[in-house]
């Protein structure tokens, strides 16, 4: 499972890539807003420190209008890969730049047969967001069985990208669907490290090798 970052703030990109394990970034508006930089400036800063797929999401919403900003954020970079709502604009955008070999991210997911649809638009990720459905009550996870159940069973190239992810859980249970990539908030990339039997089995390593006296170095 690829594991990307789901952040706009440059200085967790940065102590993420720096453990090797970071495959890519998702942004979305909220994100930059809440970040407080300049998209534009933001973007390729972005996908120079990281190699793998960096999402910049379209701010339009009519077809016209998106597709315009969406020829110019393709621009930025070779690994930029273009975010577009999951709406009929959004998809016919997503024809139109797949065809040019532009990687596509289709966000707002909630159904399997949006899904299906971004798929044959060629897609190259498709953002199942399964906090917001957990949120009103609905199984996230069950969106993301079915998504992988219907793109093997058509052999889609579309990547299933888990978005939304609020905690571990969510990432083993959709990592053991065969699920492709799980966008992630820092914390929750960091939560994983973390089990509470290897504090306690280091606590105690360190401790019996302090008595030994000896040194490695
Ligand atoms: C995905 O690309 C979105 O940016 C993100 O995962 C949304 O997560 P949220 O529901 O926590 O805002």
């Amino acid at each position: 499972m690829k594991f990307f970052v789901d952040t706009a703030d440059i200085n967790d990109i940065k102590d993420l890539e720096s453990t090797g394990l970071l495959d890519g970034v998702t942004t979305n508006p909220s994100l930059i807003a809440k970040s407080g930089q300049n998209f534009l400036e933001l973007i390729p800063e972005i996908c120079k420190v990281v190699k793998g797929p960096v999402s910049a999401e379209v701010a339009a919403t009519d077809y016209d209008t998106m597709q315009k900003e969406a020829d110019k954020l393709a621009k930025i970079a070779d690994n930029i890969a273009v975010k577009v709502p999951l709406t009929e604009a959004g998809l016919k955008v997503c024809k139109n730049l797949s065809d040019n070999g532009t990687m596509v991210n289709v966000t707002l997911c909630f159904s399997a047969g949006q899904a299906l649809l971004a798929a044959k638009a060629g897609a190259a990720f498709i953002s199942p967001f399964v906090g917001r459905l957990d949120d009103i009550c609905l199984d996230g996870l069950d969106l993301i069985a079915d998504i992988c159940t219907i793109y093997n069973n058509y052999d889609f190239k579309t990547e299933v990208l888990v978005a939304s992810v609020r905690n571990p859980v969510h990432i083993i249970e959709s990592a053991k669907m065969g699920a492709d990539v799980a966008t992630c908030p820092p914390n929750v990339i960091r939560q994983l490290y973390k089990h509470p039997l290897t504090d306690k089995g280091l606590a105690a390593f360190v401790e019996d090798w302090k008595n030994t006296g000896q040194s490695i170095l």
